[in-house]
């Protein structure tokens, strides 16, 4: 074997032995670099003849060539070797089930509020909205509550600072200040037709929304929903409320069977005033009153401080609390697990 052949086969060898592309750019460094082997071997033929450089120079070239060839079949098996490996790594298996993203759905107290929106919708009242930071009179002075009142106290209410002293603001702690600031709008459109004598349209409107007292267990929250009703006219009795709120009542649990107690209560602005409990005639709540509202025909004072004469204008107004009627219609029994965010809860709802 000449010196050509057993460099070209320490090449071969050495490119071989190289298990990575800088290994083999190494290699190649060895036999083709500026100071490599190659090299030297052409440095030697400075003393050859003419003819002996001829037939040297014909065989060099033979041999490098042989080593290029070697280096470009290991480059290309290196690389081979590292698209294959990146392939198995990244592999998809695309007999798997898709990864899909969850998809959200209501929180059940928001699907009791569609529920009531469109309940009342169907009946002709129209859904209004209002501020959960309220002044002290929309809350109590407004609706006749007075100012020695214990839910005005700091026990029972959430006073904010800012405000005034004969002005605090609060957290509302019901929605009852909505049927003051929806009435005084509504008067305010049609205080030219009302003062003329003429009819003004009724005012009927459902205001469901938070509401905060300092109140906390497994049945209160010191964050709740209510829902205001209100129905205003020239003619509406407390016959209207028992036909409305049944109707509502039976429509929501989808249960004509469902009993209705309106039992004499007392609200400031209310007189005479109910709380209305239901019954269910069969089911596991079967037999027992469950209180789902307070109500009773607008007192006159609040009638007079909506902008309206008591002695023309006359209604009643509810407010029940929606958390509940969806503990109800739903058999859960903590009212904590509403606010508690635990999707392994939530989601049984979708
Ligand atoms: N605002 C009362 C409460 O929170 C409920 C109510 C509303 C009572 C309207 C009568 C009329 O308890």
């Amino acid at each position: 074997m000449n010196d050509l052949d057993s460099l070209v086969g320490a090449a071969q060898q050495s490119f071989a032995a190289s298990g990575t592309p800088a290994d083999l750019e190494n290699a190649k460094a060895q036999f083709l670099g500026k100071s490599g082997r190659m090299t030297e071997l052409m440095k030697g033929m400075a003393q050859l003849s003419p003819d002996e450089k001829k037939s040297r120079g014909a065989a060099i070239n033979l041999a490098k060539q042989a080593i290029e060839a070697a280096l470009t079949a290991r480059r290309q098996a290196l690389a081979d070797a590292e698209l294959n490996a990146q392939l198995h790594a990244e592999a998809l298996d695309v007999t798997l089930p898709g990864r899909q993203r969850g998809q959200g759905g209501l929180h059940p107290v928001s699907l009791t509020l569609e529920r009531i929106e469109s309940i009342f919708g169907s009946m002709g009242f129209e859904v209004a909205d209002g501020p959960e930071i309220e002044t002290d009179w929309f809350n109590f002075t407004a609706l006749n509550t007075p100012e020695d009142h214990p839910a005005r106290s700091m026990h029972d209410t959430f006073y904010l600072e800012g405000g005034s002293e004969h002005a605090p603001h609060l957290l509302r702690t019901h929605t009852s200040p909505m049927q003051i600031r929806h009435a005084i709008a509504h008067v305010k459109r049609h205080r030219a037709a009302i003062d003329a004598g003429q009819p003004m349209p009724e005012i009927r409107v459902i205001a469901p929304g938070r509401t905060y007292r300092v109140d906390s267990d497994a049945t209160h929250s010191p964050m709740f929903h209510q829902c205001e009703g209100l129905w205003i006219g020239e003619n509406v009795s407390f016959k209207d409320l028992k036909y409305i709120f049944t109707a509502f009542c039976r429509t929501f649990f989808e249960t004509d069977d469902l009993v209705l107690r309106f039992r004499p209560s007392f609200f400031p602005f209310t007189e005479p005033s109910a709380e209305i409990d239901i019954q269910f005639p069969s089911g596991p709540l079967a037999g027992r009153w469950l209180e789902v509202a307070g109500s009773g025909q607008v007192h006159p004072n609040v009638v007079r401080n909506m902008g309206l004469d008591p002695e023309r204008f006359i209604g009643f107004a509810f407010g029940m609390g929606f958390d509940r009627l969806t503990m109800l219609r739903y058999g859960v029994n903590d009212l904590r697990l509403f606010f508690d965010g635990d999707i392994r809860f939530l989601s049984q709802f979708q």
